[in-house]
């Protein structure tokens, strides 16, 4: 008989190059807290039901609890001939308090423990990410605050296109942020349902009570199909989904942070304990973090593939193929939080170049589309206003000017429904006071923006508390 856990009808013990190939106790080691908590609930409830005796219950509390210290204190030695983080804990039970620890995975298999392991670990894990986006979310607000009165060339195609507010467009990033946020939310509530008890897959033939376990482990739900139940990771591919997206979100900012801090647009200036230096051109300071957000965006992309490609076409219920679905989504995980969390930190840090950004909006035509916009509101209809602005730009072009710079006898050629006022209506000020329409960049949208934020930033806040609260601590 061989000596694994399940050795029983082995005549053999595992070869040790398969065993190490199987074995994923190098990763799910760190979810010990929530299979020690898993464990606790399992045989608090086996005992209130009548399957194992009160005193096998504490002593399984005992033990786990004291197995809890050990790997905390690093006292702890995993085996890699466990395979797991399940058997490993177990048999160190069972070694410290005898048939009792036996008893322990009495209508339970690994199947199910490891999902109830899996969910708990990407519930709370989730709660962290929201955090996270929740101050990454102030982050952006602080800054569009500080430098509220900023004025910069928006883009398209990245070309200067026309004036905006530099809040309004840290604004933009706030909302994507916001969309992750309630992406995040879903995740945890699909994460939220328990499958203990759905045992290797057809559910147990003792008398087990689920309701409890999921009661003591704070769940929402309980599967209620055992096959399901062993088989669902379909929370993992939503984390790792929503961690692309909220990675490919702060990928863009990185990119434009990258932009804006080479000298060639020098918009801002990253703080110095934020960026790193070269090992040749000593002139060079390098926005690091940036790029490596950026990079790191592919990998996790590369999680969710890899997750989707590994679940497609698995016969149900539990296939080892499953086991695949921890470092990917462990990498997501680590991945993203470290990301938001040091992003937040450059964008503390940066400082905005209000002088420089200006003359990009003065020193261009930017305004070009408010001249437009000034000969329609005088009747001319827009699509013939657009050509006679087009045709100020061609000329502007040819002299060597900006729109501004125009006489007025220069712009009664182009059009004699041209007045003084035209001077106002293209001021900077003014391209960007009179785009007021809802969502606009004007200085009372942006300032209504704001306000909405502060709003949304609390709410999640409390959400994001709420939630928190609901996790199992084992002490
Ligand atoms: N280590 C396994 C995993 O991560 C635990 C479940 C194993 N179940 C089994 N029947 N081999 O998926």
């Amino acid at each position: 008989m061989s000596e694994a856990m399940w050795g029983g009808r082995f005549a053999k013990t595992t070869d040790e190059m398969i065993n190490d190939f199987q074995a994923s106790i190098s990763f799910d080691k760190r979810m010990y807290r929530e299979d020690i908590a898993g464990s606790i609930a399992h045989a608090t409830m086996l005992a209130t039901c009548g399957i194992i005796s009160g005193a096998d219950r504490d002593a399984i509390i005992g033990g786990l609890k004291d197995i809890l210290a050990k790997i905390e204190n690093g006292e702890f030695s995993f085996d890699v001939a466990l395979e797991d983080i399940h058997m490993n804990i177990e048999k160190r039970l069972t070694d410290a308090i005898g048939d009792a620890g036996a008893r322990l995975h009495t209508a339970r298999s690994r199947n199910d423990q490891v999902a109830l392991d899996t969910h708990m670990y990407v519930r709370r894990e989730t709660v962290e990410v929201l955090r996270l986006i929740l101050d990454m979310q102030r982050a952006l607000i602080e800054t569009a605050k500080k430098n509220a009165d900023v004025m910069m060339p928006g883009y398209t195609h990245l070309q200067r296109a026309q004036p905006i507010l530099f809040a309004h467009h840290l604004l933009a990033y706030f909302s994507m942020l916001a969309r992750d946020f309630e992406r995040f939310r879903g995740v945890y509530a699909r994460a939220d349902i328990m499958p203990l008890g759905a045992g290797a897959l057809a559910g147990t033939t003792f008398p087990i009570d689920r309701k409890m376990v999921a009661d003591a482990l704070h769940f929402d739900r309980i599967y209620t199909n055992s096959l399901d139940a062993v088989s669902d990771r379909d929370y993992i591919m939503e984390f790792l989904f929503a961690a692309s997206i909220l990675m490919v979100h702060l990928s863009r900012l990185s990119e434009e942070t990258i932009l804006w801090c080479s000298r060639e647009f020098s918009f801002v200036e990253l703080d110095d304990a934020h960026c790193t230096g070269s090992s040749m051109m000593p002139q060079t300071k390098n926005p690091d973090v940036s790029e490596l957000v950026r990079g790191k965006t592919g990998r996790v992309a590369g999680h969710l593939m890899a997750m989707l490609m590994t679940v497609k076409g698995l016969p149900l219920a539990y296939n080892k193929d499953l086991q695949e679905d921890k470092e990917g989504v462990f990498d997501a995980i680590d991945t993203v939080k470290f990301s938001l969390a040091v992003y937040a930190r450059i964008l503390r840090g940066m400082k905005v170049r209000k002088d420089v950004m200006r003359r990009a909006v003065e020193e261009d035509f930017s305004n070009a589309t408010d001249l437009a916009d000034y000969l329609a509101k005088k009747g001319l209809p827009f699509r013939k206003a657009h050509a006679v602005a087009g045709e100020a730009v061609g000329y502007c072009i040819e002299k060597k000017k900006w729109l501004q710079d125009l006489s007025m006898d220069e712009f009664k050629k182009l059009s004699p429904l041209f007045d003084e006022d035209i001077r106002e209506a293209i001021l900077p000020e003014t391209c960007v006071k009179n785009r007021d329409s809802l969502g606009g960049t004007s200085n009372a949208q942006v300032e209504a923006q704001l306000a909405a934020a502060d709003a949304l930033v609390a709410e999640e806040e409390k959400e994001t508390d709420g939630l928190a609260s609901k996790q199992v601590n084992v002490v």
